[in-house]
């Protein structure tokens, strides 16, 4: 089941790619079933009628929304659909201003059960500041809401996602339980992860993505619970860091757990002023609620190869592995890693592989 997520909370999202609809295929103006723009009246009822329409085209449809500003509360666009459908978009969309406005829903707009969807063009404002002030003056906050979630989805490319680097809990994509999910040309600046690849997740291949300021790409968090799906045949390529605290990252609770990842590949990798370019830390615990634990989770088959550019500290490669589930099948090739005014160093704990080619820092395996 391929899963899209937009999570955490709220971001501005803007679909970069304004393909015009086929001509063949049906139109569906939100504004022919009553949708005012403006952003004061609520457009939701009139969305949910348009999508009903083409969600039972027996032909391709596109459900379209012209130029303008128009709020929504929570959207779920439910299929099966009889047909494939556009959700295409040039115009602004709007979540309430204050983050009650959403109730009890932890999703802002979601597709559900969709397969053949396109989603095209369009800003998604979300407008999450009040939910970040909330979270950050570290009162109870209700909920939290993911931007938008595509489930069953696929064709979602040339995504564009900003959050302020201040945002608290904010990935860009997160992925979990799900199978084959592909992110392409996606440029991601936000306050936590870009991509975070989260339990239960496969087959899923990155490519060509920018991601700074943010945490940087993280499998992870694992083993959070004791029983737990793993994370397996992930690949991330061609993506530049900048300015971001982790460049390319596996982390694990100090827990006994079922979980595990293998079979992961990083390459083409360009880390500029990076803090932990490369980092595998299996003694993650920030609540400090792991006491003489280490982690369960089972790292191997881990590969790095053609990953260069600059450290912002000297420790550059960093692999902290379990002691009693030491990483294993580690593979470092044609490294560099650099770091001004400074040598860079590696440092590992419990991991074990090999290094070849060029390796900058010099290999601690
Ligand atoms: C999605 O579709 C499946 C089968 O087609 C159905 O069992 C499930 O209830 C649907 N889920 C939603 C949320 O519509
Ligand atoms: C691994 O994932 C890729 C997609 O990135 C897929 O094409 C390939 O078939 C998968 N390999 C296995 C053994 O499942």
């Amino acid at each position: 089941m391929p899963t899209f997520l937009f999570p955490s909370f709220l971001l501005l999202l803007s679909f970069l790619c304004f393909p015009s609809p086929s001509s063949s295929s049906l139109l569906y103006n939100v504004q022919s079933f009553g949708a005012v723009s403006g952003a004061t009246s609520d457009a939701t009822s009139s969305f949910l009628k348009a999508w009903a329409s083409a969600c039972s085209s027996a032909s391709p449809s596109t459900l379209y929304v012209p130029p303008g500003r128009f709020l929504l509360r929570s959207l779920a666009l439910a299929g099966p659909c009889r047909s494939s459908v556009t959700f295409r978009s040039e115009a602004t969309l709007l979540a309430p201003s204050e983050y009650w406005g959403l109730g009890n829903s932890d999703y802002w707009i979601m597709f559900i059960n969709v397969t053949r969807l396109s989603v095209v063009g369009g800003v998604y404002d979300a407008r999450g500041s009040s939910y970040w002030s909330c979270v950050a003056s570290r009162s109870s906050c209700t909920g939290g809401a993911n931007t938008l979630a595509f489930e069953w989805s696929n064709d979602v490319h040339n995504v564009r996602l900003n959050a302020p680097s201040q945002s608290p809990n904010t990935d860009g994509i997160h992925v979990q339980s799900s199978t084959g999910v592909s992110v392409f040309n996606a440029r991601i600046t936000t306050g936590d992860d870009c991509i975070s690849l989260g339990p239960g997740t496969k087959n899923v291949f990155i490519k060509r993505v920018a991601c700074g300021p943010g945490h940087g790409i993280s499998i992870g968090s694992l083993g959070n619970t004791a029983q737990e799906d793993g994370v397996q045949n992930i690949t991330v390529t061609g993506v530049v860091f900048t300015g971001t605290q982790n460049g390319v990252r596996i982390k694990s609770w100090a827990r006994q757990s079922t979980g595990f990842a293998r079979d992961i590949t990083f390459r083409n990798i360009v880390m500029k002023n990076v803090y932990n370019p490369i980092i595998i830390d299996q003694k993650y615990c920030p609540d400090n609620n792991c006491p003489n634990q280490n982690s369960g989770v089972q790292i191997s088959r881990v590969s790095y190869k053609h990953v260069r550019g600059t450290s912002a500290t000297q420790v550059a490669v960093s692999l902290i592995c379990s002691p009693t589930r030491p990483c294993w099948g580690i593979s470092l090739k044609n490294i560099d890693l650099t770091s001004p005014g400074q040598t860079t160093t590696s440092y590992c704990e419990h991991a074990g592989g090999t290094a070849s080619g060029i390796v900058v820092p010099k290999s601690c395996l």
